[in-house]
């Protein structure tokens, strides 16, 4: 059987999806009763890094070594990949050998040619385009602080980027509308937004964009790999902030996430982290959980 991997949220079905954020808040209350979970004993995870990360190797890392497996760092300047080996034959030799492989990259075609030579399951762990794992631990979050995200409204405010991306895919999975706020030049990929007119909508207003929302969301104005770009994106973006005043346009039990790391003053004012209507923290957390479900899910094909 050819293995399943997990490159967008398009690669699960809404049910699967479901399942999977049901699966993760049960594991996350396992783990916090101390319960031992030996699922993936034996199992190694190889996680390629071509960026920076610390809440995507922790939790992977992490969530590997609980669910008694391991987990290998592999980043390309110690690496062949690093040196020019074809993707294509490094998915060959790894995925002779590990359970899985996770991946952070620039192209999203890289994590399309590594899978596809591959013959286990591969993660993207943050492309240019996608970052989908960030999306299981959101859709957790809004779930275990206001239950089902079907229906509701989420703003999106900032830049068009692959945290925007897979807000779009998140909002035709989920069912929810979803408003980008975002200054000219800086919106999404036009082929997302329009498989996705219906429920999607692109403003320039960041108050059009909140007004009545259940969740508020936002990013980095300049993600990895776009530093040389971030004088010209702070004027781009200035006015595209969250802070307590756009919050208050929103829905009186809005939440306010952000994938971090976080710039207090640019994207967000510096008292949004502690804002009430924060759930950064457990945003954050649920990175573990989320992917413990994910590895269960695309290793031994279970979800529960
Ligand atoms: N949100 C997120 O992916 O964080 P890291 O870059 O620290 O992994
Ligand atoms: N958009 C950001 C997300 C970081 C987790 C980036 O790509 O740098």
């Amino acid at each position: 059987m050819a293995a399943r991997h997990f490159l967008t949220l398009n690669d699960m079905t809404t049910t699967e999806l479901e399942s999977l954020v049901d699966h993760a808040s049960a594991l996350r209350n396992e783990w916090r009763q101390g319960k031992v979970r030996d699922s993936l004993k034996n199992r190694v995870l190889a996680m390629i890094f071509e960026k920076s990360s610390t809440r995507t190797r922790v939790s992977f890392e992490a969530g590997m070594a609980q669910l008694g497996g391991s987990a290998m760092f592999l980043s390309p300047r110690d690496t062949q990949l690093g040196r020019g080996e074809p993707i294509e034959d490094s998915a060959i030799v790894i995925s002779s050998m590990v359970d899985a492989v996770m991946i952070r990259t620039f192209a999203h075609e890289t994590v399309e040619r590594f899978a596809a030579a591959s013959r286990v399951p591969v993660i993207n762990a943050l492309t240019d385009d996608f970052h989908p794992c960030q999306l299981l631990a959101d859709m957790q979050t809004y779930r275990e602080h206001r239950g089902s995200i079907r229906g509701a409204t989420v703003a999106w405010i900032g830049d068009g980027n692959n945290m925007c991306h897979s807000y779009i895919n998140a909002a035709a999975q989920f069912d929810f509308n979803l408003n980008i706020a975002c200054p000219e030049g800086y919106e999404p990929a036009e082929a997302l937004l329009k498989d996705h007119g219906d429920r999607v909508k692109v403003v320039r207003d960041p108050a059009e964009a909140a007004r009545n929302a259940q969740l508020l969301v936002t990013d980095v104005w300049a993600s990895m790999g776009q530093e040389d770009e971030q004088k010209a994106r702070e004027k781009a973006f200035s006015g595209y902030q969250i802070n307590p005043e756009l919050l208050a346009l929103a829905d009186k039990d809005a939440l306010f996430m952000h994938c971090l790391p976080a710039h207090r003053g640019e994207e967000i004012s510096a008292d949004m982290m502690e804002h009430p209507a924060s759930v950064v923290w457990d945003e954050a957390e649920n990175r573990l959980h989320a992917q413990k479900a994910l590895l269960e899910f695309l290793i031994l094909n279970r979800l529960d």
